[in-house]
């Protein structure tokens, strides 16, 4: 793992974005997996500025999104499908058809699952896929004791993960159990990962996720198998590693056209 540690979250969402536009520029008709929560809204921030300010394109691009609630429309506010458009597709130039984020509503959930996974096969594959983390270690909803070898599917969510995102829904009742979500499998597939984490409340998952040993108790440190996964980190949610000098010096030694700037 490609391990990168920032003072602060402003400068890790932006060395994320920066790392996402770097794709655009070199390969515009990209496949990018992307993700949703708290942690990537200041990156996606920054693509709209680039957008807007620097003229990156995106009219090119085709993307797909790691998960979705069961039983959310796409137009209620705490669904995947908003949560998107609100922060990224309706300020950036991408084809709306070009976007595809599981549908929570599907009336045959099990054979949209089987279709999400060869509309990404029929794409080419995804080139990077953005992620973040959860604080058990749990990728898109892949949570804790799942397969390391999954593809998209219904899973269950925690009830550590349902008391994380309680803030975002009025009520407990209005809060789905039920997800659709890359599995882990799926996301091992993409050609680079790239994760980005922030805060204290990370930090034991990030150790785990790196420094742990692959265990499908933290179905993030599946990421160790894969051939070139980033980690983007805050210097909080970096606290808990045995081995930052380590990385540090791994990052200050690289070539020139190993860098991100
Ligand atoms: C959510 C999402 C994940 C996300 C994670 C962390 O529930 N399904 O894709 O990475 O949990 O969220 P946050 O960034 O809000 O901490």
């Amino acid at each position: 793992m490609e391990v990168l540690i920032r003072e602060t979250s402003e400068q890790a969402s932006l060395l994320g974005a920066q790392i996402v536009a770097q794709l655009l520029r070199r390969k515009p008709h990209c496949v990018l997996g992307l993700a949703t929560g708290r942690t990537p809204l200041r990156l996606y921030d920054e693509l709209i500025r680039l957008h807007r300010k620097e003229g990156l394109d995106l009219s090119g691009v085709v993307t797909f999104n790691l998960d979705e609630y069961v039983g959310l429309p796409a137009d209620h506010s705490q669904s995947y499908h908003y949560y998107m458009a609100e922060n990224l597709f309706r300020h950036i130039n991408i084809r709306p058809e070009a976007t595809h984020v599981p549908d929570g509503c599907a009336t045959d959930l099990r054979a949209h699952c089987v279709e999400y996974e060869k509309a990404i096969v029929n794409a080419g594959g995804i080139d990077l896929q953005l992620l973040g983390i959860g604080s058990n270690g749990h990728i898109g909803f892949n949570e804790p004791s799942g397969s390391l070898r999954s593809r998209t599917w219904i899973k269950i969510l925690s009830e550590k993960t349902l008391r994380d995102n309680a803030p975002h829904f009025d009520s407990p009742e209005q809060q789905p159990r039920h997800v659709i979500t890359m599995g882990v499998g799926t996301i091992l597939e993409a050609r680079h990962c790239l994760v980005l984490a922030c805060g204290s409340a990370k930090s034991h998952a990030v150790r785990a996720m790196i420094e742990g040993p692959v265990s499908a108790m933290c179905p993030a440190s599946a990421l160790q198998m894969h051939a070139r996964t980033t980690v983007v980190l805050d210097r909080a949610a970096a606290t808990r590693l045995d081995h930052p000098e380590h990385y540090e010096w791994i990052e200050k030694h690289k070539l020139d056209w190993q860098q991100y700037a």
